[in-house]
């Protein structure tokens, strides 16, 4: 396949930005949020970069363009594989299956089908804007294939494939009726990275088990084929984390702390402000925090107005009926809790189904007196550290639940098994009755972990490790 003029592409399932197609046709585009794109943006100018996405809408179809520095090459998706792909096998199959099977995954041979046809187009794209010898860096569970259909169309490209989710044990792994296939996908890659140790082992336990490759340590031997030599992946943990600076620094600006007053004052000045902030999905265990804060209202520990909490949860995925079902219950539990301990003007629960700009959120952060990260499973948490990031102030204190990969991390958070409703109760009774001097104490230690390993050095680790990988010789005489 002929090569294209990239050094550096990144093949993500969406575009780092929002398209809008006027009348006449023009594009007008705006950058979403997210820290990858910010991380990876002052790369992408000093490697004339490309990234190779979805935009978002059915059927939109366009030329790579130029926008925020870099070449967006867009992947046209069909309605039909919108539900298939995205929809089913990405967030009906994948995603249920690896955060710890909380609902249950459904497995469907047409789903499988569109997945690994969207994977080839997606790969076939890389393929054509690749420079000679260039690097792809492949993100998330949506494409797992890429790498394998990419390193026989461009043997040449170095490949890594970061995995943003959780990668389950091989007990709940092997339910998947295409487990080796995905296996065999990642394998294209010369570097796997994921957010914990802990992933990595999974992986590297289910390349054992299902391919019956050469695993030593870190490394996977992958014989080669047709007369190519072995290779040598790695599959190793880079948690990820957010462009930490500039967080802080929006979190200091007066804007943002007159905000951040006048949203208690809002609310009535409590005394103690509980915050949630979550994607409405399933796996963020929004409905346990909701049952903790409820009992500790019933039990008379928590009365409103003193006390009261804000729930953001942002829509995502609407049309996948896990996810209805999960904002029908939430609703109910809002309404039921508001029902029970509401005052005229005054609600326990405030809560919010859409997302906001940074400056809110940051307001948000600076306001609450105690975070609840409470995701069942959860492959880091970026709300955790964005909190964190956000009190320079030292005050705040994180409840964090174990099963994020930020726990691994954020070890002087105080942390709960949300699944454990009276640990997560008196834990939250903690928080709030936490000694001004140790909540200091611990949030320094969580800033200086956060402000440390931000998405910058997170990048810059994935892709030194990367380019010491071994390149794969384009062609090597047979022996
Ligand atoms: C998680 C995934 C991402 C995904 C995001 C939002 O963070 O790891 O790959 O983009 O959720 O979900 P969505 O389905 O709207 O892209």
């Amino acid at each position: 396949m002929p090569a294209g003029e990239h050094e550096f592409v990144v093949v993500a399932n969406r575009l780092p930005v929002d398209i809008t197609v006027a009348a006449d046709g023009s594009l007008s585009w705006e950058r979403s949020p997210g820290g990858l794109v910010t991380a990876l943006a002052p790369i992408m100018q000093k490697n004339d970069g490309a990234w190779v996405g979805w935009s978002g809408q059915a059927g939109f179809e366009h030329e790579p363009f130029d926008g925020e520095g870099m070449r967006l090459w867009p992947v046209t998706l069909s309605e039909d594989e919108i539900e298939a792909y995205y929809e089913g096998f990405s967030n009906g199959t994948l995603w249920p299956l690896y955060h710890d099977v909380i609902v249950p995954p459904e497995f469907h041979r047409a789903w499988w089908n569109t997945y690994v046809s969207v994977n080839r187009r997606f790969a076939a794209a890389a393929a054509e804007a690749a420079a000679p010898g260039g690097t792809v860096w492949v993100h998330d569970y949506q494409l797992q294939l890429v790498p394998s259909v990419l390193r026989l169309l461009r043997p040449d490209v170095k490949i890594g494939f970061f995995n943003h989710i959780p990668f389950p044990p091989l007990e709940i792994f092997t339910q998947l009726p295409w487990r080796r296939q995905v296996v065999e996908g990642l394998l294209g890659a010369d570097l796997v990275g994921f957010q914990r140790p802990g992933d990595a082992a999974n992986f590297l336990r289910a390349v054992r088990r299902l391919t019956g490759l050469r695993v030593q340590g870190p490394q996977v031997t992958v014989p080669g084929r047709w007369s190519r030599p072995d290779r040598t992946v790695r599959a190793q943990a880079f948690p990820i984390s957010i462009d930490a600076a500039s967080f802080d620094e929006l979190a200091r600006t007066p804007e943002v702390l007159a905000r951040a007053k006048e949203i208690r004052k809002e609310l009535g000045s409590p005394d103690v402000l509980l915050l949630g902030v979550d994607r409405l999905d399933y796996t963020k265990g929004i409905r346990h925090r909701l049952k903790a804060f409820g009992e500790l209202l019933e039990d008379g520990q928590l009365r409103v107005p003193e006390a009261c909490m804000i729930q953001v949860a942002s829509p995502s995925r609407e049309r996948v009926e896990q996810y209805r079902q999960l904002r029908d219950e939430v609703e109910v539990t809002v309404g039921r809790i508001n029902g029970d301990f509401g005052t005229l003007g005054r609600a326990a629960v405030h809560y919010m189904h859409h997302s906001y700009p940074m400056e809110e959120m940051a307001a948000l952060y600076r306001a609450a007196d105690v975070m609840l990260v409470t995701s069942l499973r959860d492959g880091m948490n970026l709300v955790a550290k964005e909190y964190v990031a956000a009190r320079s102030d030292l005050g705040g204190a994180l409840v964090l639940s174990e099963f994020t990969g930020a726990a691994d991390e954020l070890t002087q958070a105080l942390q709960i098994n949300p699944h454990d409703i009276d640990g997560t109760k008196a834990t939250i009774m903690r928080a709030i009755g936490m000694d001004a001097r140790e909540g200091r104490r611990r949030m320094r230690s969580l800033r200086r972990r956060v402000l440390e390993h931000d998405v910058q050095r997170w990048a810059d680790d994935f892709l030194g490790y990367l380019a010491m990988s071994v390149p794969s010789p384009m062609s090597v005489p047979s022996p």
